[in-house]
């Protein structure tokens, strides 16, 4: 039985990518097989796993143009590359943001991805899809593909309207295509030190939010996240994040203990434990 788990948000930088391919290694240190699925046209997650353009043939593209009339169908094996991680990835590059308007024209396009899965990803115990921070097809694809939806959520003050969009989308996706979409699991990440964020007007509505609310210790954000999902996680700012990404590793193949690593070895092992 595999498993896949999406981690999606419609604004960019929430930590998507830098969650998937964090949790990715702990899982895959921890013994599992594992495939990153990355279906933004940014790449991001293949350049994090330390794979390059012009290195890999075929990428995802591939794979979802095989499902439109008249172009070649392609296997997942075909694309899938080994990375030095041990993880398997299955590459994204740049053509992908031209695949998307084609997408339209098949009928189950919804389902293209959970169908490619669930046929040739048997092999692996995990799969973990990095979507892009948009709203169309390809994010749709990686959350009905998805046993469960990781939603990734900055810290600053509009983060909070965030949550009631993804609870938005979850409902439309429900209805128009008759999957029940599984968010149990929200991420807070810190993307600057502490003492770099916002002070003055940030902190005063935050205090405002807390007396409202009666949470005079608590996050907003994460008092919000923790009214929709059953478990929300912070992660906290460590610079080895990024450099991690820029060296091609995972933080549990780059800096184990750094503190970021540490929150993320213990989000890994509730995920690898998920029905
Ligand atoms: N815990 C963290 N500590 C430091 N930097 C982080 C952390 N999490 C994410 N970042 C950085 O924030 C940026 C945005 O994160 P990313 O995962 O690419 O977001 P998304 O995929 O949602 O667009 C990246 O440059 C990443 O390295
Ligand atoms: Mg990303």
């Amino acid at each position: 039985m595999i498993r896949c788990i999406a981690f999606a948000h419609h604004k960019g930088g929430t930590g998507k990518t830098t969650s998937c391919l964090n949790i990715a290694g702990f899982l895959q240190q921890a013994g599992k097989k594992v495939l990153v699925v990355d279906s933004d046209p940014q790449a991001n997650a293949t350049s994090g796993l330390g794979v390059g353009p012009g290195s890999y043939q075929k990428s995802i593209y591939d794979l979802f143009m095989g499902r439109v009339d008249d172009f070649p169908q392609v296997g997942l094996k075909e694309v899938v590359v080994q990375t030095d991680s041990g993880i398997d990835l299955l590459p994204s590059s740049l053509d992908l943001v031209g695949a998307e308007p084609f997408l339209y024209s098949v009928e189950e396009r919804a389902t293209i991805l959970r169908d490619i899965l669930a046929k040739e990803a048997t092999d692996y115990d995990l799969v973990l899809i990095d979507t892009p921070p948009s709203m169309g097809q390809l994010v749709i694809n990686g959350m009905v593909a998805a046993d469960h939806v990781v939603v990734t959520l900055d810290s600053g003050f509009f983060a909070l309207g965030g949550v009631a969009t993804m609870k938005a989308i979850f409902g439309d996706i429900q209805e128009h295509i008759g999957v029940k979409i599984r968010a149990e699991m929200a991420l807070i990440t810190s993307r600057s030190p502490p003492e770099e964020r916002p002070k003055g007007f940030l902190s005063w509505m935050k205090r405002r939010f807390a007396q409202e609310h009666d949470e005079e210790n608590r996050d907003p954000v994460e008092a919000e996240a923790a009214r929709t999902f059953l478990r929300v996680e912070k992660i906290p700012f460590s610079r080895e994040v990024p450099e991690a990404q820029k060296h091609g590793l995972p933080i549990s193949h780059y800096a184990p203990e750094c503190q970021a690593a540490a929150a993320y070895r213990e989000i890994a092992a509730f995920v690898g434990e998920w029905d």
